[in-house]
């Protein structure tokens, strides 16, 4: 599907209101997304799990306005109290979606969302808020177009996440997602996320995903920074190459559950993630003493007793430990035992691969 195909023909009539809720959850990438091109395009393709318990619950009360203007009405709502900090990024979001749906104009938006991840926990919300407020939008998109198929409600879903957040658009489907053109992946495309296509071998399904706050304050660098940095950057292009590579190589490792090349290619993608921070201009470190720590122990841990368990990072200090369902209690001991001391007040989340998002 391209671009235009998103933007859709002439309506009915509108519904005078309409009341929708989601739940979508967020996702931790494997190949990491790291560098945009104008309109939310990636400069190369990423690919995650989708998590199962860390997810974001909005609803989203709609009425047909008798004073449209150009720009719809909202207000927003976080765990029940007026929410003014989220304005911005959600107008932000409505300015770009507005094109590919232009009815929204003609209506007054009542957004209530809460996450189930704490607050300050320095989990970004945005991959799972901005998939569940999406979500809510195509619902509503729906009434107006009855016809449209299930497949294009979840790729029309995926498109305008990503326009509020590149990794939301991984938040629409379970299981393994890409999102970004990959000559050898069929139905790829850098304006939404599919379901992974290729076989995935059943070790990936009862994966677990721990997340290890390391330091849950605000980033000192937001992604949106950090993903501007790329342009000019030196090592840009072999980095780009090599997230293309890594995705190549993902395909007979996830066929075969080779654990060990799994997390070799997952602790290589955030280590290189983290090394384009560092050698951006100006540069920047994410990580802290407690992740290196944490590496360090996984490392150790592995080498002693052989045990699958990796780490990947995000574009920040937290790590998160992966590992297959079936090892749960042992690694769990061990995190317990040796981790846990590097945690933010000793706090962790418990996640796992999850089945996306649900209509509530
Ligand atoms: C390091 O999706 O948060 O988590 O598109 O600017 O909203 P924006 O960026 P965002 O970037 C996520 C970066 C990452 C890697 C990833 O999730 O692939």
């Amino acid at each position: 599907m391209i671009e235009k195909d998103f933007i859709p023909g002439p309506s009915g009539d509108l519904p005078d209101a309409g009341t929708f809720s989601w739940k979508a959850p967020s996702n931790i990438a494997l190949v990491k997304y790291w560098g945009k091109l104008a309109g939310q395009i990636p400069t190369n393709p990423s690919v995650s799990f989708t998590l199962d318990t860390s997810a974001t619950r909005t609803t989203l009360i709609c009425e047909k306005t008798m004073d449209p203007g150009e720009f719809p009405h909202f207000s927003i709502y976080l765990d029940g109290a007026p929410a003014p900090h989220f304005s911005e990024k959600i107008r932000t979001f409505f300015e770009r979606i507005l094109p590919y749906q232009p009815f929204l104009s003609e209506y007054a938006f009542e957004i209530r969302t809460e996450n189930t991840f704490p607050h300050s926990s320095g989990i970004a919300s945005s991959a799972s808020g901005m998939a569940a407020l999406s979500l809510c939008l195509m619902d509503l998109e729906l009434k107006i177009y009855p016809d449209m198929s299930t497949e294009f409600f979840h790729h029309k879903a995926s498109f305008l996440a990503r326009l509020g957040s590149g990794s939301a658009a991984r938040s629409i489907k379970g299981g393994v997602v890409q999102w970004g053109e990959h000559d050898a992946v069929p139905g790829s495309s850098n304006l939404y996320g599919i379901s992974y296509p290729f076989e995935v071998h059943p070790v990936f399904e009862s994966f677990q995903d721990t997340i290890l706050l390391v330091d849950k304050g605000k980033k000192e660098v937001s992604s949106t920074v950090g993903h501007a940095l790329m342009q000019g950057h030196p090592f840009a292009k072999s980095r780009f190459d090599q997230a293309r590579k890594h995705i190549d190589q993902l395909r007979p490792v996830f066929r075969e559950g080779d654990l060990n090349a799994f997390m070799a290619l997952v602790e290589s993608e955030a280590l290189s993630l983290h090394a384009m921070m560092m050698s951006s201009n100006p540069y920047f470190i994410l990580m802290k003493p407690g992740t290196l720590e944490i590496i360090e122990r996984i490392w150790e841990y592995r080498r002693r007793t052989g045990h699958a368990v990796c780490f990947t990072l995000d574009a920040g200090a937290n790590v998160h430990l992966l590992y297959p369902g079936e090892n749960k209690e042992t690694i769990q001991a061990f995190l317990k035992e040796e981790l846990v001391s590097f945690c933010q007040d000793g706090h962790y989340l418990l996640d796992r691969v999850g089945p996306g998002a649900s209509r509530l």
